[in-house]
């Protein structure tokens, strides 16, 4: 067992563009000393998700604004940075391009270290960050730990063994556990993303009212799926939609129903992937573990079997740049760097373990 992370001492700077949100922040010694965001979720809303080519232009107009911010919020100058960290995947590829071209720009600009990282990665390392306040999830971590990374576009187990050196364990075979939840938001008219306005309607709702199925029962490996579920969920949308009976009350208990279905599968198969493993620090991340039911379902779950669970704080959750920074502080300390000449972009990830700390040409 390694003991917790080391991170580079000076202020390192983060990119993300992924997606949709362009996020900065700065990060030094393993603390958040700024994060700034222009979220374009306001603009890819009334699309009902995101579009790819607007999200990639409303990076490029953000981006500078953003980094300018960041340093401002930090009191830095940009040739003081320790370093620079930037997303270089997988995600959107003109998204990313814009983050990875700004940051190979500023990094050849200030003579200033250069390092990519693996979005999921970043997530996940996100438990290891502290605010100004002292405040995180990560004090104490032992590696390697295992890790349910959950997001839009990501559900899987991996097991953790240093900063962005992970290896697959098992991962969601058809849609993610967030885009399960988006779609069938859709289907009932939520705004994107639905997410956090199906668990805001959850809240009031009667989770065992709706019968729906659990992915993947009946198997015993570590895989996952949510096309079943979401099948179920558009079922019973039509039945009572035809019936004259969505009402107010109906759709709480829908998205309870749904709700609970998503996570007491994730949950189900976390707790045989920490069995299997034998890894007993269990760490939630990704935007899904913004989710309260999850957290607290899988918190009670290793707990009462003796395990640690450790959900990266909420202000983490959700794409951000302090992730971006924390993991390229982490990578900069271990002797990583990038060529600013030859980084490039890259949408999708190799369905093979993934190691952060490796290039990507
Ligand atoms: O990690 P993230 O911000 O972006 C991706 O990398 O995809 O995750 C976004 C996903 C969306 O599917 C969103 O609906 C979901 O995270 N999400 C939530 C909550 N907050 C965000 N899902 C459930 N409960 C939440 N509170
Ligand atoms: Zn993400």
């Amino acid at each position: 067992m390694t003991p917790s992370p080391t991170f580079c001492r000076g202020p390192v700077l983060g990119i993300e563009t992924s997606c949709d949100e362009t996020a900065v922040a700065i990060v030094q010694d393993g603390v958040v000393t700024a994060q700034q965001v222009s979220s374009q979720v306001p603009i890819h809303r009334r699309f009902g998700g995101v579009v790819p080519e607007v999200a990639s232009r409303n990076h490029l107009l953000s981006i500078l604004p953003v980094v300018q911010a960041a340093l401002a919020e930090a009191d830095v100058a940009g040739p003081d940075l320790a370093g620079i960290a930037v997303t270089n995947r997988p995600g959107l590829i003109g998204a990313l391009l814009v983050g990875v071209q700004t940051a190979k720009t500023l990094a050849l600009l200030w003579d200033t270290p250069l390092v990519a990282v693996d979005h999921i990665a970043a997530h996940c390392w996100a438990v290891t960050l502290r605010d100004v306040k002292g405040a995180g999830a990560g004090a104490g971590m032992c590696l390697p730990a295992l890790a349910l990374a959950v997001s839009g576009g990501h559900t899987s187990l991996l097991k953790l063994n240093g900063p962005g050196d992970m290896e697959l364990l098992g991962a969601t075979l058809d849609d993610a556990a967030g885009e399960a939840l988006d779609k069938f938001g859709k289907l009932l008219g939520l705004p994107y993303p639905a997410g956090p306005e199906i668990e805001r309607l959850a809240r009031g709702g009667d989770r065992h009212r709706f019968e729906l199925p659990l992915g993947m029962r009946g198997r015993d490996d570590l895989a996952m799926s949510f096309s079943g579920l979401k099948t179920a969920g558009r079922r019973i949308v039509d039945t009572l939609t035809a019936a004259g009976d969505l009402d107010a009350t109906a759709r709480r208990d829908l998205c309870a129903s749904y709700q609970n279905a998503c996570v007491r599968q994730l949950v189900a198969v976390t707790v045989r992937a920490a069995e299997r493993s034998g890894l007993h620090e269990v760490i939630i991340a990704g935007g899904v573990a913004a989710n309260q039911q999850l957290r607290v379902d899988l918190e009670q779950a290793c707990v009462s079997r003796g395990w640690r669970c450790r959900p990266v704080p909420l202000r983490w959750c959700t794409d951000n740049g302090a992730m971006v920074a924390g993991l390229g502080s982490s990578l900069l300390a271990a002797g990583v760097r990038e060529d600013p000449l030859a980084l490039d972009a890259l949408a999708t990830l190799k369905r093979r373990p993934i190691r952060a700390t490796e290039s990507v040409r």
